[in-house]
């Protein structure tokens, strides 16, 4: 049955939601887009209208799909609620309800019987934490997972729009003011204050996503140990995190850690990732972010074991952090909705 679509906010993840409600040729009867400011707004060539959101234009709304960031300020603390009220169930992007008891956190593939739980709200989780539990939920299916260790190299593009245009400035400045110098003599640090994040982010690497906080993780640590124990359903997994800003555009990549409950080799763990949902694994390539880029899977290579450690082991991966960490996640909620009404 058709649905009336709401988009709230118009950002990096926002526009990627309505290129894929268009791709997936989502049932919709009425779309109606909304952000902080009314305007027209072009995509793949269509025009789409975007409301300036206020207080009164949420009636007769099915799913309300929220990419207006978090926090006081952004969409979701301010209006996901009044949408619930007129009748919609919202899916929301942002960290603002991931962890509360009502709200189910979903990554499709992982715990999509969890999606009928819901009390008018959805969570979709942080990129971060989507790839990785895609990317592992086989895995703890087959042989249960005692802990994991991950290292996130993580896409500008995952702190928005903002973030993915200071990346370039920074870059292009710095290319424009070397333009006749060889490379060992470039000067490679921005003479003014960073755009975006809290350093430059051209030809650089920032171990810092979030706040500190006071065990020494950052928020996005946090939520990678938080976010992932929520949708496996098993506190007991004993889960760590880096996470690292990179000068990719789009695309994180993760390095995991893993040591299995039970007993488990490579083969057995290659069959649980060729059997899951939403991966492809890559026994014999690599994927890098640019292969990722515009795709919709989580990909999965370089899987080996630890020599040293039993039923520990060590893969790569890689995800499109505006699609499935983001855009696709929750528009494949949405499916799920509409399948179930
Ligand atoms: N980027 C990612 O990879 C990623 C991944 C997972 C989750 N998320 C989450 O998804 C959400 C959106 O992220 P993004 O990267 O798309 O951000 P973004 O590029 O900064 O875009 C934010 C959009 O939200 C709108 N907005 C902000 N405050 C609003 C308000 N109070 N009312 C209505 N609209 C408002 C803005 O409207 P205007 O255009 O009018 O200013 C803008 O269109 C965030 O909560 C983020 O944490 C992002």
């Amino acid at each position: 049955m058709k649905k009336n679509v709401a988009v709230i906010g118009v950002g990096a993840v926002g526009v990627e939601i309505l290129k894929i409600l268009e791709e997936r040729d989502f049932p919709i009867a009425n779309l109606r887009i909304f952000a902080r400011a009314a305007r027209k707004i072009e995509i793949n060539g269509a025009s789409y209208k975007v409301e300036a959101i206020s207080d009164e234009n949420f009636d007769n709304i099915d799913i309300a799909l929220f990419a207006g960031t978090e926090g006081a300020k952004g969409a979701s603390l301010q209006y996901a609620h009044k949408f619930i009220e007129k009748g919609a169930v919202v899916i929301d992007n942002g960290n603002d309800f991931r962890l509360k008891k009502n709200v189910p956190l979903i990554v499709p593939e992982v715990n999509k019987d969890k999606i009928s739980t819901h009390k008018g709200l959805i969570a979709n989780p942080n990129c971060t934490t989507i790839q990785a539990v895609t990317a592992l939920g086989g895995i703890y299916k087959r042989s249960g997972l005692a802990s994991f260790i991950l290292t996130s190299f993580q896409a500008a593009s995952g702190a928005g729009k903002k973030a993915a245009e200071s990346l370039w400035n920074e870059t292009t400045a710095l290319v424009e003011n070397n333009k006749n110098v060889c490379f060992e003599r470039l000067d490679k640090k921005i003479d003014k204050a960073p755009e975006y994040f809290n350093s430059q982010i051209a030809f650089n690497v920032n171990p810092q996503i979030g706040s500190f906080l006071d065990s020494g993780f950052t928020g996005e640590e946090q939520k990678v140990v938080d976010e992932s124990r929520k949708i496996l359903g098993d506190d007991s997994i004993k889960i760590s995190a880096t996470c690292v800003r990179v000068p990719v555009f789009i695309s994180h990549s993760e390095a995991i850690y893993f040591t299995t409950k039970k007993d488990a080799d490579i083969v057995g763990l290659e069959k649980a990732l060729n059997e899951s949902a939403g991966v492809k694994y890559l026994k014999d390539s690599l994927c890098l972010p640019l292969d990722a880029e515009g795709t919709d899977e989580v990909f999965v290579s370089r899987l080996r074991q630890d020599p040293f450690c039993r039923n520990s082991f060590w893969l790569w991966c890689v995800a499109d952090n505006l699609r499935k960490g983001a855009a696709l996640n929750a528009v494949q909620i949405a499916e799920n909705l509409t399948v179930q009404n």
